[in-house]
């Protein structure tokens, strides 16, 4: 099964990123979202992280001019038809992410795989509900793309091996490590992840420490690059929330619970980084 062309849906931070770095390896990539603006917004974001690779002599100038000549967008999911992979990297919400597939599944060609990005929702679930569960996977990429070395590859219980193999061929065209992880709620990365940013809320919450002293402690102290409360707003409190709920309703145990203060920071629209202001005020 060759992959040449890779339809992207979702331009968001994780979706601007794949279709950055598939297009850095010579991939054409169809990028999709329902707003022109954000289609805008990805393709310079793209153009500002390229640049900024050019400037560190990451990537040669005429491989940016290149990767951006094979990004095409559009607002039409009825374009990814002729596509040979499709990375679904849309918000993290199931429903969404169903009703996505309902609409673009009949304009694909039978033999095109479909993916989720997902952080954590069922790839079997997701998969049960599409017209090719054996073509169904989970392919998910660390933020930032461009820079984070591993995808994690999730088989659903009916994916075979054609799949998971071509998927499998894209990742290492990349230059990236895949990590095979089994089906259950949020996979490896974020089964780990998440707690331990949920656990520093709840640090926050009980007044063991402030934003700095604990975002310090844990970079001086544990050698992490950010601090998790600045992971939390890089991700996304919304996001970080969304994947606590998974583990805590799929994994049924008290001890994923989502610490209150998180729930709150997320309805008041503190969402981190994308609206200016969470554990840290970025206006
Ligand atoms: N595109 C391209 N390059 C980028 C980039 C982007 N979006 N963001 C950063 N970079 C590059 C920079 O150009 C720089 O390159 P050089 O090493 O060549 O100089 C390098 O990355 C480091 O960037 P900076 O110097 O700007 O800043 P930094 O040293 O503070 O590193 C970081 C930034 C790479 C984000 C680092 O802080 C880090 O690794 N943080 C942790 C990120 C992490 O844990 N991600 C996983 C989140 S979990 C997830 O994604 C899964 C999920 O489902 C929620």
């Amino acid at each position: 099964m060759s992959i040449q062309t890779i339809g992207v849906i979702g331009a968001g931070q994780m979706g601007n990123g794949i279709a950055h770095v598939m297009a850095l390896a010579e991939y054409n990539v169809l990028l999709t979202d329902v707003s022109q603006a954000a289609l805008d917004a990805a393709i310079e974001g793209i153009a500002g992280n390229l640049e900024r690779q050019v400037s560190r002599g990451k990537v040669a100038e005429a491989d940016m001019g290149a990767a951006l000549g094979r990004i095409n967008t559009t607002l039409a999911l009825s374009d990814l038809g002729a596509t040979d992979l499709v990375i679904e990297a849309a918000t993290e919400r199931e429903s969404v992410k169903q009703a996505i597939f309902e609409d673009l599944q009949p304009h694909l060609q039978p033999q095109t795989i479909l993916t989720s990005n997902t952080s954590s929702i069922s790839i079997t679930r997701l998969a049960s509900r599409t017209d090719r569960p054996e073509r169904f996977m989970g392919f998910h990429f660390m933020n930032p793309v461009p820079v984070m070395q591993l995808v994690e590859l999730i088989r659903g219980i009916a994916t075979d091996q054609p799949t998971y193999d071509a998927c499998r061929a894209v990742v290492d065209k990349l230059g990236k490590t895949a990590a095979s992880a089994e089906d259950f709620p949020g996979f490896i990365v974020n089964r780990i992840l998440m707690p331990m940013i949920n656990e520093a809320v709840y640090t926050l919450y009980e007044g063991v420490g402030n934003v700095r002293s604990i975002d310090q402690s844990m970079k001086l102290g544990a050698n992490h690059p950010m601090g998790p409360l600045e992971l939390a707003d890089f991700i996304g409190l919304d996001t970080c929330l969304a994947i606590m709920n998974v583990l805590h309703d799929g994994l049924a145990d008290t001890k994923y619970r989502p610490c209150p203060l998180l729930t709150k920071y997320v309805e008041a629209g503190w969402l981190g980084r994308k609206t200016q202001r969470g554990f840290y005020d970025y206006r």
